[in-house]
């Protein structure tokens, strides 16, 4: 079985302040959830304050990016040593934003999971087609793609210890969310992708769905074999709509 994973990307969202309040709000409102693992994703500049507020729940911290060096002359960037040194157990890695906003590889972001999981992190790699490739009917040629790529230097055996986001870009941020079918098909194809790389292992593997999700939509999603997870933006900005979705299995599904 795998266990649900629930995450909040930020994004570029929220002071040091900000993140307090929310985690005063919000980490009352899911101390029951122990069935789940529940992440927060802030902007790098609340991490530090975040994670102390979040030190002695189960909530874990996850940065937004992360540089694959150990240290040096990269001006703006951030090492795996410094995100672990103020307490993140995660790091997104290969956001569509970053790809496309940032010009980010698929090499970039395989050298970043990997360096998280030298330095003790786990990655959280995200996938996904343009409307584009979609259209064309490229999607699972695309991520296939992508999942290769993303994942060439994570060790055969720790391919357990990655999560891996879908998140189709014309889903976010768009109001318009996969329906459960379509993210489903492409999970599952998506899994035969890892299991062509890690084998049996791929079953322990947990795939989380992005683009769109709310409290109304994660049940339907969530009910899905391959959906693992959600990985969440503008609806994880509020503490009362992020606790929802964590409770997934309280909000009513269509099925
Ligand atoms: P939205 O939930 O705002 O569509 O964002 C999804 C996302 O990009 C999470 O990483």
């Amino acid at each position: 079985m795998r266990r649900p994973v629930l995450a909040a990307n930020w994004k570029m969202h929220k002071t040091v302040a900000e993140s307090v309040a929310f985690a005063r709000d919000f980490l009352p409102r899911v101390k029951d959830a122990d069935a789940v693992d529940v992440i927060l994703a802030p902007p790098a500049t609340a991490l530090s304050r975040l994670g102390e507020e979040l030190a002695g729940s189960a909530v874990g911290l996850s940065a937004q990016n992360v540089h694959a060096a150990e240290k040096g002359a990269f001006t703006g960037e951030v090492a795996v040593g410094m995100l672990a040194d103020v307490g993140c157990k995660y790091a997104i890695v290969g956001h569509s934003e970053r790809r496309t906003l940032f010009g980010e590889t698929s090499a970039q972001v395989s050298e970043k999971a990997a360096a998280l999981l030298a330095g003790g992190l786990l990655p959280i790699v995200c996938v996904g087609e343009s409307l584009e490739e979609r259209e064309a009917d490229r999607t699972l040629e695309v991520i296939a793609r992508q999942v290769r790529e993303s994942l060439a230097d994570v060790p055969d055996e720790r391919g357990p210890d990655v999560i891996v986001a879908y998140e189709p870009i014309w889903a976010i941020g768009t109001g318009r969310t996969a329906t459960p079918e379509i993210a489903q098909e492409v999970h599952a194809a998506l899994r035969g992708n890892l299991a062509e790389r890690f084998g049996d292992a791929a079953e322990r593997i947990r795939i989380q769905y992005g683009g769109s999700v709310k409290p109304d939509n994660v049940a339907d999603l969530m009910a899905q074999p391959d959906i693992d997870g959600a990985l969440v933006g503008g609806a994880s900005l509020e503490p009362e709509s992020f606790a929802r979705i964590v409770h997934f299995e309280r909000e009513g599904g269509s099925q």
